[in-house]
């Protein structure tokens, strides 16, 4: 099993190298690490995540902050914010390694408005890599993957390591927002005049989509597009798996599909977290243990857990 290993963790500095807005409240930052986090970063496992400081990045100008997060966005920042990443390159150097990182956010709140005036040369803290991320199983020949709204960078990170670390291995990616406004990524007719996802194109990975207002795509919830999808071309379960971010309802949805087609599943799970290293036990998510439950956190048991171990809140 690939991705087992321990991964050491440690605060350093990252320099922006671009900060561009893809649409409306989506931006994709490009960062590049110092020696240290590049030394850290180096086999981060998909999946895995940094916590920002943002606390000294100042606010952007009052016409760039949309007016819903006016009033909110002017309140002090006092703890780091989690964030996964959609890529991570790794590039060889003589001595050590040089690590570029791209994070897709969606503003919502103080931390990501202050994200907005980020700028090239800026440097920003960050502590990583922390949690558990995707473990890629020995002999994976097909990989879906499913990924619901703003989770779904840590899926396109997980694609692009696939292409890369694994190219025998086939990969087709689904993923669902409200609206087609509603996808952190660039939406376009592919050659088939079906809709594709740009960023999933770029890699070689073909992707569905599905809005819940049937604006783009397939019309209902992307774990029903998965389940029409298997129902009409059937998976080898003992070399396939799924893996899943996204809100938690879609991912109790996706653990009840592989489940029915008997596929292993993991899902990176989203909770508050306040310290997002294992020390204030705010990031609680209940897992089956033997004929019970016991609660692990998600900071650092995760956020990746094998489906079939989590209680969903919904249960
Ligand atoms: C492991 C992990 C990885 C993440 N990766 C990304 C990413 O790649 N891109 C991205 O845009 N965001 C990601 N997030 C969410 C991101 O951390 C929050 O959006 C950010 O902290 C918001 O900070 P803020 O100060 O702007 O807004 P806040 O005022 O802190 O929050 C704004 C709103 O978002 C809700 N919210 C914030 N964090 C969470 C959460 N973890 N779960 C559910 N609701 C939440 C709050 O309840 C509030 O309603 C991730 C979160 C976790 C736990
Ligand atoms: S965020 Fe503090 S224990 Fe998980």
């Amino acid at each position: 099993m690939e991705n087992e290993k321990a991964v050491n963790k440690g605060i350093f500095e990252a320099e922006v190298l671009s900060n561009q807005q893809i649409r409306q409240c989506y931006y994709r930052l490009n960062l590049q690490f110092d020696a240290k986090g590049s030394r850290l970063f180096e086999n981060v496992a998909p999946g895995q995540f940094s916590e920002l400081d943002l606390s000294n990045v100042s606010l952007p100008e009052t016409s760039m902050i949309p007016i819903h997060l006016r009033d909110t966005s002017a309140k002090q920042i006092l703890l780091r914010r989690p964030f996964s990443f959609s890529d991570i390159v790794v590039s060889p150097l003589t001595e050590g390694c040089c690590v570029k990182a791209e994070i897709l956010y969606c503003v919502l709140g103080p931390a990501t408005v202050r994200m907005m005036s980020l700028k090239c040369d800026d440097r920003i803290s960050v502590l990583g890599p922390l949690g558990k991320g995707f473990m890629v199983p020995d002999g994976l020949k097909q990989a879906i993957l499913v990924a619901g709204g703003m989770g779904s960078p840590p899926v396109l990170h997980l694609a692009n390591h696939l292409k890369q670390h694994h190219p025998d291995c086939e990969v087709i990616a689904f993923v669902g927002a409200k609206s087609i406004e509603s996808f952190p990524f660039t939406v376009r007719i592919g050659n088939a005049k079906n809709l594709v996802l740009e960023e999933f194109e770029r890699i070689g990975i073909p992707s569905h989509i599905a809005t819940d207002d049937g604006s783009a795509g397939y019309h209902g919830f992307v774990t029903d597009n998965v389940r029409h999808w298997l129902e009409n071309n059937p998976v080898d379960p003992a070399s396939s798996a799924v893996f899943a971010c996204g809100p938690e309802p879609m991912l109790a949805g996706t653990a009840r599909v592989a489940k029915d087609f008997n596929l292993p599943c993991q899902v990176s799970m989203e909770r508050m977290m306040a310290c997002g290293i294992g020390l204030c036990q705010s990031c609680a998510v209940e897992v089956k243990k033997n004929s019970d439950t016991e609660y692990q956190l998600c900071c650092k048991n995760g956020p990746v857990f094998n489906a079939e171990d989590v209680v969903f809140e919904e249960e």
